[in-house]
């Protein structure tokens, strides 16, 4: 069993349960931190919206999280930070971190490469500029659809997901540019027979390094303890409480 909280809280925000996945990773990794999901899922798909509009909206649910006082907010969604990380630094006094694409682990694997992203993300000058510099052949698959389809089938998603929600083609490697996208990961990679890429480890990495905390995971590696053992403490705000905590106790195994 793993000590209660070091005192410092972190919000962890997505525009719904995408953002579910990075929380699990925080935790894990530093289950000493107190933990905020912020949500705002009766708004979702946050990916067909506007720059202005994304940064109204998510800006209006994390004032509201501020409450809580945190010491960091991790923008566990990759549209989001796509869209307006900068603003959303200007506006919180505290470190905000964003996610982007994993397309750099992405590149170093090589092969013929896929990015699944919303059309907010892959339109960005954000993505264009991480995408130029890293992995200019990948084939990026921007979708309307996606994440929205995940959102509202999380607890009964299809062993094959409809075919018109994914491209065409042979691939060596998916980046997952959506957290939504974690929850087809499984889908995804048997579509393509392909190795998948996520945030998840980066983003929750990224938390443990500006807080100057260290990694459970890393300390307990070779113990038989297992991530049911934690005890990380952990409140749901915005959006739809119940759903984002019924399935983060799915997903926290
Ligand atoms: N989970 C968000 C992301 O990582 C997007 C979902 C949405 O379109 O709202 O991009």
């Amino acid at each position: 069993m793993v000590k209660k909280n070091d005192g410092r809280t972190a919000v962890v925000f997505d525009s719904g349960i995408g953002g579910l996945n990075v929380l699990r990773a925080c935790a894990l990794h530093y289950p000493q931190l107190k933990y905020i999901y912020a949500a705002d899922n009766y708004r979702v798909p946050y990916g067909n919206r506007s720059g202005e509009e994304v940064f109204a909206l998510a800006s209006a649910v994390l004032d509201g999280a501020m409450s809580y006082r945190p010491d960091a907010v991790v923008i566990a969604c990759n549209t989001v930070t796509a869209e307006c990380i900068s603003e959303l630094r200007r506006r919180y006094p505290i470190p905000v971190i964003g996610m982007q694409p994993a397309v750099k682990p992405a590149a170093k694997f090589g092969g013929k490469c896929l990015v699944l992203a919303t059309a907010a993300t892959a339109n960005s000058l954000n993505f264009k500029n991480l995408l130029s510099k890293y992995y200019p052949e990948a084939e990026v698959f921007a979708s309307q659809e996606l994440a929205d389809y995940i959102e509202k089938n999380v607890f009964s998603l299809p062993e094959t997901l409809p075919k018109d929600l994914l491209p065409d083609g042979n691939f060596d490697a998916a980046v997952l540019g959506c957290t939504h996208y974690m929850f087809a990961a499984k889908q995804i990679s048997r579509r393509y027979s392909c190795q998948i890429f996520d945030g998840a480890e980066g983003t929750a990495a990224r938390l443990g390094e500006i807080l100057g905390i260290s990694d459970h995971q890393a300390i307990k590696s070779g113990k038989t303890d297992h991530a049911g053992a934690l005890s990380v403490d952990i409140s749901f705000y915005g959006g739809n409480v119940d759903k984002n905590s019924a399935i983060f106790k799915q997903i926290f195994v």
